[in-house]
């Protein structure tokens, strides 16, 4: 095998997707402990900063000129290079958070033993879903108390729609945790707090033959149990199968304790064994192949420099194919321009690396002058590759913006119009008027502050935000088949178009969407914008 091809194949790109504080920057930092990035658990992700309030938020894009959030994790471990890509949750959740998604080849799902699946979970999960990339579940905090097995497992399936596997199995939970039944194995690991920053755990293996072991480490009642719930298992649950979850139609479960750092070297482990190298990607029909391919690569977000003195952006992208070397010139497809990528680096959690090399399933930001947009695709110049683009993600929040100063309409209007191409807001319009008024729509209501802030010191624009109250917004797949001035939904449903002209609906709740489905027959409502 070619260096490259070694390189690509030894390559993991994942998301960690989970509601705020079920543990995704504790397993994360877990993880990094094992690859040895980091000695001791509990320094590598400021949890300072993962919590910051809206200031603070402020005050750490101007700092580093880009934002935590846009972190990177690579590491190394039993041969293998990960890419772990950070899904901002709390305030910071964006149209960004779901983007990540796009670059990642599989994604790991952390819940909360104690609460199941939790709204943000849903949402990121729906994503993956869409995508169809392998998605693995671990089930944390079994040193509190959890809620019964069996009924979280019910909860992922009826919730998320994807049959579950369990590979091992917890045997209790909170003070009576002790310890995971390895279902391949057929074994016993044994709970021991094993945090304190080493990764030496004092786990013991007990095979499930070993009767006396079993009984004087588990006692009587434990060990019944187990062994009912082994047996309901065996007969319930469905058959483990490879080619089902990498197809995300099966999700492979694992249960532990990140805090404690129960049960996430056999996570990791497993999952670095079932997870997919680098995914080929689709460019006009056709698969690019990781391996066989040269460079290519495409732009999954654009992040603008928050520092006023320096407007330049970073644009990040996911590579597909081959090795990317900073010497060669490279061709900007959408841009038709042949150009070498300036400052590529790799961005790290707190650090800028610039690189001189990367493979397929790397994430590398470059600088971006003012020439990308999210979706391009970057490739060799004698290539004729372009890639699908991404789709434009639901916004859940929406307000009418307008400027305070009249006289300011134009900075206000390239201002709104620059801020929406990188993809930080969408804006919208009524549907029957002209360019007045503006309906902005953001995933997470953070985006509202950093829009104001951003026209207010970057074009000089004071605006007014007025909330509206939908929830919901739908594109109208079939639109030329729909007449929209006849079309009747709810009274409180909303005509607006994009910048395009494309028809949209929003609404305030499920219930209206599915009245004005039924009173439109034919028509046909998607969640995701597709260009
Ligand atoms: P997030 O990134 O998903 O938001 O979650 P994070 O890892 O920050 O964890 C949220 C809280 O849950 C933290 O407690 C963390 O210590 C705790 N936690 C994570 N994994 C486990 C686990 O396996 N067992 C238990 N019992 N707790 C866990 P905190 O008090 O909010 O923060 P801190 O004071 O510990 O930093």
């Amino acid at each position: 095998m070619s260096n490259i091809a070694e390189e690509i194949n030894k390559r993991r790109t994942f998301a960690i997707i989970s509601h705020p504080d079920a543990g995704k920057t504790t397993l994360t930092e877990k993880f990094l402990l094992y690859g040895g990035a980091i000695n001791l658990a509990g320094s590598v992700k400021g949890k300072a900063t993962a919590r910051h309030a809206v200031s603070d938020w402020m005050e750490i894009e101007k700092e580093r000129g880009i934002s935590v959030t846009s972190s990177v994790l690579q590491f190394n471990y039993d041969g293998y290079c990960i890419n772990i890509l950070d899904t901002p949750g709390h305030q910071d959740f964006s149209e960004d958070t779901y983007r990540t998604l796009m670059a990642a080849d599989s994604a790991v799902m952390v819940i909360d033993a104690s609460k199941g699946v939790e709204a943000q979970t849903r949402k990121l999960f729906k994503v993956c879903g869409m995508r169809g990339i392998p998605i693995f579940t671990f089930i944390n905090k079994l040193d509190r108390d959890a809620n019964d097995t069996f009924e979280l497992l019910d909860e992922i399936e009826k919730e998320l729609g994807i049959a579950t596997c369990p590979v091992n199995w917890p045997i209790g939970s909170g003070k009576r945790f002790k310890g995971v039944y390895d279902r391949h194995e057929n074994h016993v690991l044994t709970f021991s707090d094993t945090e304190k920053g080493t990764k030496e755990g004092e786990t013991t293996v007990i095979s499930m033959d070993d009767e006396d072991t079993l009984m004087e480490v588990l006692g009587d009642e434990a060990l019944g149990t187990l062994r009912d719930e082994i047996e309901l298992l065996d007969g319930a649950s469905v058959e483990f199968d490879l080619d089902e979850v990498r197809r995300g139609k099966l999700t492979p479960v694992f249960f532990g304790s990140a805090l404690t750092n129960f049960g996430v070297e056999i996570f990791l482990q497993n999952f670095l064994k079932m997870a997919t190298t680098p995914l080929p990607r689709i460019s006009q029909g056709e698969s690019v192949e990781p391996v066989e391919n040269d460079f290519s690569a495409f732009v999954f977000k654009i992040q603008a420099n928050m520092n006023k003195a320096h407007r330049d952006r970073i644009a990040f992208m996911r590579i597909c194919s081959g090795k990317f070397d900073a010497t060669k010139e490279v061709r900007h497809v959408q841009g038709g321009k042949n150009m070498r990528l300036s400052q590529p680096q790799q961005i790290m959690a707190d650090e800028r690396k610039i690189l001189s090399e990367a493979y397929a399933g790397d994430i590398i930001g470059v600088f971006d002058p003012g020439i990308f947009s999210i979706g391009d695709t970057v490739c060799m110049p004698k290539d004729n590759i372009c890639y699908e683009g991404i789709p434009t993600f639901a916004p859940e929040h929406f307000a009418r913006v307008r400027q305070m100063d009249t006289m300011k309409r134009k900075q206000f209007i390239k201002g709104v119009n620059q801020i929406a191409q990188e993809g930080a807001i969408q804006i919208f319009q009524e549907f029957n008027t002209g360019m007045e008024e503006i309906i902005v729509g953001v995933v997470g209501v953070l985006q509202f502050d950093v829009l104001k802030y951003r026209l207010e010191n970057e074009y000089n624009v004071e605006i007014k935000l007025e909330p509206l109250p939908y929830e919901h917004i739908r594109w109208i797949e079939n639109k030329d088949e729909v007449d929209l001035a006849k079309l009747t939904g709810t009274s409180d449903m909303k005509k607006i178009k994009d910048l395009k002209g494309n028809p949209l609906l929003l609404f305030i709740n499920q219930w209206s969407i599915g009245m004005t489905l039924d009173r439109n027959k034919g028509l046909v409502l998607s969640e995701f914008g597709r260009g």
